[in-house]
Protein backbone atom coordinates (compact mmCIF):
# COMPACT_ATOMS: atom_id res chain seq x y z
CA UNK A 1 0.00 0.00 0.00
CA UNK A 2 1.17 3.08 -0.63
CA UNK A 3 0.96 6.32 1.59
CA UNK A 4 -1.36 7.78 -0.35
CA UNK A 5 -4.13 4.42 -0.28
CA UNK A 6 -3.63 4.17 3.30
CA UNK A 7 -6.06 6.78 5.10
CA UNK A 8 -4.11 9.20 7.40
CA UNK A 9 -7.31 10.22 9.32
CA UNK A 10 -8.98 7.69 11.18
CA UNK A 11 -12.18 8.72 12.90
CA UNK A 12 -12.77 5.24 14.14
CA UNK A 13 -9.80 5.76 16.30
CA UNK A 14 -12.47 7.74 18.46
CA UNK A 15 -15.14 4.97 18.29
CA UNK A 16 -12.86 2.17 19.66
CA UNK A 17 -14.25 1.45 23.55
CA UNK A 18 -17.33 2.76 25.57
CA UNK A 19 -15.28 5.03 27.60
CA UNK A 20 -13.53 6.91 24.35
CA UNK A 21 -17.25 6.87 22.70
CA UNK A 22 -18.57 8.37 26.33
CA UNK A 23 -15.94 10.82 26.35
CA UNK A 24 -16.69 12.27 23.15
CA UNK A 25 -19.73 12.43 23.05
CA UNK A 26 -21.94 16.00 22.17
CA UNK A 27 -24.57 15.43 23.17
CA UNK A 28 -25.82 14.90 26.87
CA UNK A 29 -29.91 13.09 27.59
CA UNK A 30 -30.14 13.11 31.17
CA UNK A 31 -33.72 12.58 33.26
CA UNK A 32 -33.56 16.33 34.80
CA UNK A 33 -33.98 17.00 31.23
CA UNK A 34 -37.54 14.88 30.71
CA UNK A 35 -41.20 15.96 32.09
CA UNK A 36 -43.92 13.35 31.79
CA UNK A 37 -47.20 14.16 30.17
CA UNK A 38 -50.04 12.32 32.11
CA UNK A 39 -53.93 11.84 32.16
CA UNK A 40 -56.10 11.76 34.81
CA UNK A 41 -59.93 10.54 34.45
CA UNK A 42 -62.66 12.62 36.71
CA UNK A 43 -64.47 9.56 38.47
CA UNK A 44 -62.28 6.83 37.31
CA UNK A 45 -61.90 4.10 40.39
CA UNK A 46 -58.82 2.16 38.51
CA UNK A 47 -56.51 3.34 35.61
CA UNK A 48 -57.73 2.59 32.41
CA UNK A 49 -55.32 1.50 29.88
CA UNK A 50 -55.42 3.69 26.42
CA UNK A 51 -55.02 1.02 23.74
CA UNK A 52 -53.57 3.60 20.91
CA UNK A 53 -50.44 3.90 23.62
CA UNK A 54 -49.49 0.99 25.25
CA UNK A 55 -48.14 1.53 28.57
CA UNK A 56 -50.12 4.66 28.97
CA UNK A 57 -53.34 4.73 31.32
CA UNK A 58 -56.09 7.18 32.24
CA UNK A 59 -55.24 7.52 36.01
CA UNK A 60 -57.07 7.99 39.05
CA UNK A 61 -56.48 10.96 41.60
CA UNK A 62 -54.56 8.42 43.64
CA UNK A 63 -52.86 6.30 40.86
CA UNK A 64 -51.88 10.04 39.62
CA UNK A 65 -50.09 10.92 42.90
CA UNK A 66 -48.53 7.76 42.68
CA UNK A 67 -47.40 8.73 39.16
CA UNK A 68 -45.37 11.81 40.46
CA UNK A 69 -44.11 9.94 42.90
CA UNK A 70 -42.12 7.40 40.64
CA UNK A 71 -41.48 10.03 38.19
CA UNK A 72 -39.49 12.27 41.35
CA UNK A 73 -38.14 8.82 42.16
CA UNK A 74 -36.63 8.62 38.72
CA UNK A 75 -34.93 12.02 39.01
CA UNK A 76 -37.46 13.85 36.61
CA UNK A 77 -38.06 17.31 37.29
CA UNK A 78 -41.47 18.08 35.92
CA UNK A 79 -44.96 16.72 35.12
CA UNK A 80 -47.57 18.17 32.04
CA UNK A 81 -51.11 17.39 33.41
CA UNK A 82 -54.00 16.58 31.12
CA UNK A 83 -57.66 16.45 32.37
CA UNK A 84 -60.15 14.13 30.91
CA UNK A 85 -63.87 15.67 32.58
CA UNK A 86 -67.13 13.45 32.53
CA UNK A 87 -69.58 15.89 31.23
CA UNK A 88 -68.08 18.35 28.42
CA UNK A 89 -69.90 21.24 26.83
CA UNK A 90 -70.00 23.92 24.25
CA UNK A 91 -67.50 26.10 26.16
CA UNK A 92 -65.76 23.68 28.21
CA UNK A 93 -67.23 24.84 31.98
CA UNK A 94 -64.55 21.93 33.52
CA UNK A 95 -61.68 23.98 32.56
CA UNK A 96 -62.16 27.11 34.81
CA UNK A 97 -64.34 25.44 37.66
CA UNK A 98 -61.67 24.70 40.70
CA UNK A 99 -63.67 21.53 41.67
CA UNK A 100 -62.60 20.42 37.84
CA UNK A 101 -60.84 17.46 37.22
CA UNK A 102 -57.66 18.95 36.40
CA UNK A 103 -57.52 21.62 38.51
CA UNK A 104 -58.59 19.14 41.38
CA UNK A 105 -55.12 17.19 39.58
CA UNK A 106 -52.91 19.98 40.04
CA UNK A 107 -53.17 20.52 43.69
CA UNK A 108 -52.88 16.64 44.48
CA UNK A 109 -49.60 16.72 42.62
CA UNK A 110 -48.80 19.73 44.30
CA UNK A 111 -49.30 18.63 47.36
CA UNK A 112 -47.97 14.91 47.11
CA UNK A 113 -44.10 16.17 45.61
CA UNK A 114 -44.14 20.15 46.19
CA UNK A 115 -41.67 21.67 44.66
CA UNK A 116 -39.68 18.62 43.55
CA UNK A 117 -41.31 18.44 40.64
CA UNK A 118 -41.99 21.26 38.21
CA UNK A 119 -46.00 20.95 38.24
CA UNK A 120 -47.48 22.13 34.49
CA UNK A 121 -51.28 22.25 33.42
CA UNK A 122 -52.34 21.32 29.80
CA UNK A 123 -54.19 25.04 29.09
CA UNK A 124 -56.54 24.32 26.36
CA UNK A 125 -60.18 23.62 26.34
CA UNK A 126 -60.48 20.37 23.84
CA UNK A 127 -60.60 18.09 26.22
CA UNK A 128 -63.37 19.98 28.07
CA UNK A 129 -65.65 20.95 24.85
CA UNK A 130 -68.32 19.17 23.67
CA UNK A 131 -67.35 19.51 20.21
CA UNK A 132 -63.88 18.78 21.09
CA UNK A 133 -62.09 22.37 19.40
CA UNK A 134 -59.43 23.87 21.53
CA UNK A 135 -61.74 26.93 21.63
CA UNK A 136 -65.56 28.44 21.67
CA UNK A 137 -67.10 28.68 18.78
CA UNK A 138 -69.27 31.25 16.59
CA UNK A 139 -72.15 30.85 15.79
CA UNK A 140 -71.27 29.49 12.53
CA UNK A 141 -69.04 27.16 13.88
CA UNK A 142 -65.74 28.92 13.85
CA UNK A 143 -63.08 28.65 16.37
CA UNK A 144 -63.63 32.18 18.00
CA UNK A 145 -60.23 33.49 18.60
CA UNK A 146 -60.75 36.14 20.90
CA UNK A 147 -63.31 35.16 23.04
CA UNK A 148 -61.31 31.90 22.79
CA UNK A 149 -58.44 34.18 25.03
CA UNK A 150 -61.07 35.15 27.98
CA UNK A 151 -61.62 31.53 28.72
CA UNK A 152 -58.10 31.06 28.46
CA UNK A 153 -57.45 33.82 30.73
CA UNK A 154 -59.71 32.18 33.56
CA UNK A 155 -58.84 28.69 33.19
CA UNK A 156 -54.76 30.20 33.56
CA UNK A 157 -55.69 32.29 36.76
CA UNK A 158 -57.61 29.24 38.33
CA UNK A 159 -54.19 26.88 37.59
CA UNK A 160 -52.49 28.86 39.33
CA UNK A 161 -55.08 29.01 42.48
CA UNK A 162 -54.55 25.54 42.54
CA UNK A 163 -50.50 25.71 42.51
CA UNK A 164 -49.34 25.11 39.25
CA UNK A 165 -45.67 26.49 38.45
CA UNK A 166 -46.36 26.40 34.92
CA UNK A 167 -49.30 26.85 32.89
CA UNK A 168 -48.58 25.31 28.95
CA UNK A 169 -51.24 26.97 26.79
CA UNK A 170 -51.39 24.29 23.63
CA UNK A 171 -54.28 25.78 21.61
CA UNK A 172 -52.92 28.25 18.94
CA UNK A 173 -55.06 31.41 19.42
CA UNK A 174 -53.23 34.48 18.49
CA UNK A 175 -52.84 36.23 21.56
CA UNK A 176 -53.09 33.76 24.15
CA UNK A 177 -49.98 34.53 25.88
CA UNK A 178 -50.17 37.85 26.24
CA UNK A 179 -53.65 37.85 27.56
CA UNK A 180 -52.61 34.42 29.72
CA UNK A 181 -49.28 36.63 31.18
CA UNK A 182 -51.72 39.97 32.04
CA UNK A 183 -54.78 37.94 33.70
CA UNK A 184 -52.12 35.65 35.73
CA UNK A 185 -50.45 38.93 36.96
CA UNK A 186 -53.25 40.90 37.64
CA UNK A 187 -54.74 37.82 39.64
CA UNK A 188 -51.49 38.29 41.91
CA UNK A 189 -49.65 35.28 40.42
CA UNK A 190 -46.63 36.65 38.72
CA UNK A 191 -44.22 33.66 40.23
CA UNK A 192 -46.40 31.45 37.79
CA UNK A 193 -44.74 30.69 34.39
CA UNK A 194 -45.77 30.16 30.86
CA UNK A 195 -44.51 26.86 28.98
CA UNK A 196 -45.84 28.20 25.17
CA UNK A 197 -46.93 25.66 23.20
CA UNK A 198 -45.65 27.68 19.90
CA UNK A 199 -45.04 25.47 17.24
CA UNK A 200 -47.73 23.19 17.23
CA UNK A 201 -48.41 21.65 13.84
CA UNK A 202 -51.90 20.29 12.44
CA UNK A 203 -50.62 16.66 12.83
CA UNK A 204 -51.29 12.96 12.15
CA UNK A 205 -49.52 11.85 14.52
CA UNK A 206 -51.47 13.18 17.29
CA UNK A 207 -54.03 10.36 16.55
CA UNK A 208 -53.71 8.16 19.48
CA UNK A 209 -53.59 11.29 21.61
CA UNK A 210 -57.57 11.42 20.69
CA UNK A 211 -58.60 8.30 22.28
CA UNK A 212 -56.29 8.97 25.45
CA UNK A 213 -58.46 12.25 26.09
CA UNK A 214 -61.65 10.86 24.91
CA UNK A 215 -61.79 13.40 22.48
CA UNK A 216 -65.36 14.54 20.49
CA UNK A 217 -63.35 16.28 17.89
CA UNK A 218 -64.58 16.14 14.26
CA UNK A 219 -62.68 17.35 11.25
CA UNK A 220 -59.30 19.25 12.04
CA UNK A 221 -57.45 21.77 14.12
CA UNK A 222 -56.20 23.49 10.66
CA UNK A 223 -57.16 26.90 11.21
CA UNK A 224 -55.27 27.69 14.41
CA UNK A 225 -52.33 24.44 14.80
CA UNK A 226 -50.04 25.24 11.51
CA UNK A 227 -49.59 23.58 8.06
CA UNK A 228 -49.38 20.28 9.14
CA UNK A 229 -46.47 19.43 6.36
CA UNK A 230 -44.64 23.07 4.94
CA UNK A 231 -43.89 25.71 7.05
CA UNK A 232 -40.76 26.29 9.10
CA UNK A 233 -40.20 29.52 9.06
CA UNK A 234 -44.09 30.00 10.69
CA UNK A 235 -42.94 28.28 13.63
CA UNK A 236 -40.17 30.27 14.27
CA UNK A 237 -42.34 33.60 14.14
CA UNK A 238 -45.20 32.27 16.44
CA UNK A 239 -41.77 31.38 18.80
CA UNK A 240 -40.34 34.59 18.67
CA UNK A 241 -43.84 36.16 19.12
CA UNK A 242 -44.69 34.10 22.49
CA UNK A 243 -41.31 35.32 23.56
CA UNK A 244 -42.51 38.81 22.95
CA UNK A 245 -45.62 38.46 24.82
CA UNK A 246 -44.02 36.56 27.52
CA UNK A 247 -43.34 33.01 27.34
CA UNK A 248 -40.98 31.48 29.94
CA UNK A 249 -40.45 28.23 27.48
CA UNK A 250 -41.01 27.69 23.83
CA UNK A 251 -42.05 24.51 22.89
CA UNK A 252 -42.21 22.98 19.39
CA UNK A 253 -44.13 20.13 18.63
CA UNK A 254 -44.68 17.62 17.65
CA UNK A 255 -40.98 16.64 17.79
CA UNK A 256 -40.08 14.12 14.67
CA UNK A 257 -41.27 15.14 11.74
CA UNK A 258 -40.19 18.52 13.15
CA UNK A 259 -36.68 18.23 14.43
CA UNK A 260 -35.69 20.89 11.57
CA UNK A 261 -38.15 23.49 13.37
CA UNK A 262 -36.84 22.55 16.86
CA UNK A 263 -33.45 23.39 15.42
CA UNK A 264 -34.72 26.46 14.04
CA UNK A 265 -36.58 27.60 17.36
CA UNK A 266 -33.78 26.77 19.41
CA UNK A 267 -31.13 28.70 17.48
CA UNK A 268 -33.64 31.92 17.54
CA UNK A 269 -34.76 31.40 21.37
CA UNK A 270 -30.89 30.22 23.00
CA UNK A 271 -29.41 33.48 22.57
CA UNK A 272 -32.21 35.54 24.04
CA UNK A 273 -31.77 33.21 27.24
CA UNK A 274 -35.51 31.33 26.58
CA UNK A 275 -35.47 27.44 26.87
CA UNK A 276 -37.17 25.03 23.72
CA UNK A 277 -38.41 22.24 24.43
CA UNK A 278 -39.95 19.78 22.59
CA UNK A 279 -42.79 17.26 22.64
CA UNK A 280 -42.52 13.57 21.38
CA UNK A 281 -45.91 13.01 20.98
CA UNK A 282 -48.47 10.52 21.16
CA UNK A 283 -47.81 9.15 17.51
CA UNK A 284 -44.22 8.58 17.47
CA UNK A 285 -44.52 6.68 21.11
CA UNK A 286 -47.33 4.51 19.68
CA UNK A 287 -45.09 3.85 16.29
CA UNK A 288 -42.41 2.62 18.45
CA UNK A 289 -44.51 0.91 20.72
CA UNK A 290 -46.22 -1.13 17.81
CA UNK A 291 -42.82 -2.09 15.72
CA UNK A 292 -41.48 -3.12 18.86
CA UNK A 293 -44.74 -5.46 19.99
CA UNK A 294 -43.93 -7.16 16.67
CA UNK A 295 -40.47 -7.69 17.14
CA UNK A 296 -39.65 -5.48 14.48
CA UNK A 297 -37.28 -3.17 16.52
CA UNK A 298 -35.37 -2.86 19.60
CA UNK A 299 -37.61 -1.27 22.23
CA UNK A 300 -35.74 0.15 24.57
CA UNK A 301 -32.11 1.65 22.31
CA UNK A 302 -34.71 2.92 19.83
CA UNK A 303 -36.20 5.12 22.64
CA UNK A 304 -32.85 6.36 23.84
CA UNK A 305 -31.91 6.93 20.07
CA UNK A 306 -35.45 9.11 19.59
CA UNK A 307 -34.83 10.80 22.68
CA UNK A 308 -31.18 12.01 21.97
CA UNK A 309 -32.42 12.80 18.29
CA UNK A 310 -34.71 15.59 20.03
CA UNK A 311 -32.04 16.69 22.07
CA UNK A 312 -29.41 16.96 19.41
CA UNK A 313 -31.94 19.16 17.38
CA UNK A 314 -31.70 21.63 19.98
CA UNK A 315 -34.69 20.95 22.80
CA UNK A 316 -33.17 21.52 26.36
CA UNK A 317 -36.51 19.75 27.89
CA UNK A 318 -37.97 16.79 26.21
CA UNK A 319 -41.88 16.29 27.32
CA UNK A 320 -42.32 12.17 27.10
CA UNK A 321 -44.67 9.13 28.08
CA UNK A 322 -41.41 7.68 28.46
CA UNK A 323 -39.72 9.66 31.12
CA UNK A 324 -40.13 7.74 34.08
CA UNK A 325 -38.57 4.39 32.23
CA UNK A 326 -36.14 6.75 30.00
CA UNK A 327 -34.72 7.92 33.05
CA UNK A 328 -33.79 3.97 34.36
CA UNK A 329 -32.57 3.44 30.87
CA UNK A 330 -30.36 6.43 31.15
CA UNK A 331 -28.74 5.10 34.83
CA UNK A 332 -28.94 1.94 34.19
C1 LIG B 1 -54.35 20.08 23.18
C2 LIG B 1 -53.21 19.12 23.11
C3 LIG B 1 -53.05 18.06 22.22
C4 LIG B 1 -51.86 17.43 22.58
C5 LIG B 1 -51.33 18.11 23.67
N1 LIG B 1 -52.18 19.17 23.96
C6 LIG B 1 -53.96 17.56 21.16
C7 LIG B 1 -54.13 18.29 19.89
O1 LIG B 1 -53.65 19.41 19.70
O2 LIG B 1 -54.82 17.75 19.02
C8 LIG B 1 -51.27 16.23 21.90
C9 LIG B 1 -50.28 15.45 22.67
C10 LIG B 1 -49.93 14.14 22.04
O3 LIG B 1 -50.40 13.79 20.94
O4 LIG B 1 -49.17 13.39 22.68
N2 LIG B 1 -54.94 20.05 24.46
Amino acid sequence: MSDIERPVVRPRRLRTTPAMRELVAETTLAPSQLVLPAFVREGAEAPRPIGSMPGVVQHTRDTLRKAAVEAVEAGLKGIMLFGIPEAKDAVGTGATDPDGILNLAIADVVAEVGDELVVMGDLCLDEFTDHGHCGVLTPEGRVDNDATLLRYADMAVVQAEAGVDLVGPSGMMDGQVAVIRDALDAAGHSETGILAYSAKYASAFFGPFREAVDSSLEGDRRTYQQDGRRNAGEGVREALLDIDEGADIVMVKPALAYLDVLRRVADAAAPLGVPTAAYNISGEYAMVEAAAERGWIDREPAIVETLTSIRRAGADIILTYWATEAAGLLRG
